[in-house]
């Protein structure tokens, strides 16, 4: 798809995403790329982080990888340091690290509650704690993403709906504490979105698929290229008064009820 924002628009600044080696955040991170950002990623798994940040220098982007659990303040804390070593002054933290899986609590165990409550939660506090004094001011901008179970319950969710709705709160309070600085923090939610690691978990199965696209108001799955377009307005001068709000980027499922994805 043709951007509508302006060539060049990021050029200059820095930006990292937590969990950008894959799906919606590679993606994110590419879109600020393409319009001049430098973008750093960071993840778990070395060999994906690398083949990620392979790929973006294919395209002509400057960036750079760093390992790290952000359950790991010190891990996070080094990781984001570096980058600003590399890169520069951070303009734009993305904290996208997350973990899923569908399990009724009856089946799950208090270690697999906390494994997404830590990714999730912690996750994000860490990586916006070890942000904080790295980031432009005024003029920096945290985008945390969250998910429809922050707005609705879903079975087999109940560790991503209260993890989700701990991000989406962090994120107001930090809106507040923040905003004297210049700093702006968001949240975007992204709904079904096609080719995700996510949805494949979840609605994996093409019957599940067709049905869940049914019920969505606009019909289908969205791309991600959809959700990277959101995290570009938000960051951008563009919304230069906008902070501390959840914006959906979902088709309108959070309007559905927590029933739409049945197991
Ligand atoms: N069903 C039930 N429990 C599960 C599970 C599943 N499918 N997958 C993991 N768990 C439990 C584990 O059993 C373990 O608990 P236990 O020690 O009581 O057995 C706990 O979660 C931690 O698992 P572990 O294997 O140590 O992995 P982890 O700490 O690396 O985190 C995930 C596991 C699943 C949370 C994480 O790897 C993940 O989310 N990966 C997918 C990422 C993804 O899809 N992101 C998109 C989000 S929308």
């Amino acid at each position: 798809m043709r951007s509508v924002f302006q060539p060049g628009l990021y050029a200059g600044k820095t930006v990292f995403v937590t969990g950008g080696s894959g799906g919606i955040n590679l993606r994110i991170a590419e879109a600020f790329g393409e319009l001049g950002a430098k973008v750093a990623i960071n993840g778990r798994k070395v060999d994906k982080l690398q083949a990620a940040v392979d790929g973006l220098r294919a395209k002509g982007i400057r960036a750079e990888g760093y390992a790290a659990d952000v359950r790991d303040y010190a891990a996070v804390d080094g990781a984001i340091a570096a980058a600003v070593e590399a890169l520069g002054p951070l303009d734009v933290l993305v904290c996208g690290a997350a973990g899923n899986f569908p399990a009724p609590v009856a089946a799950m165990s208090s270690n697999g509650f906390k494994a997404v409550m830590d990714i999730d939660v912690l996750g994000t506090f860490n990586a916006c704690r070890a942000s904080f004094e790295r980031l432009t001011k005024p003029g920096g901008v945290i985008l945390a993403i969250s998910a429809p179970q922050a707005q609705v319950a879903y079975p087999m969710q109940a560790h991503v709906c209260a993890a989700k709705a701990g991000v989406d709160m962090l994120v107001k309070t930090l809106a507040m504490e923040w905003g004297p600085s210049g700093v702006r923090v968001l949240s975007i939610w992204p709904g079904p979105i096609d080719e995700t690691e996510g949805m494949q978990r979840l609605a994996g199965d093409p019957e599940v698929r067709k049905r869940v696209a049914a019920a969505l108001p606009l019909q289908r799955f969205g791309t991600k290229d959809e959700v990277a377009q959101l995290a570009l307005f938000l960051a951008s001068p563009a919304a230069s008064y906008v902070t501390g709000s959840i914006h959906g980027v979902d088709g309108g499922m959070a309007l559905c009820g927590g029933g739409l994805i049945s197991f």
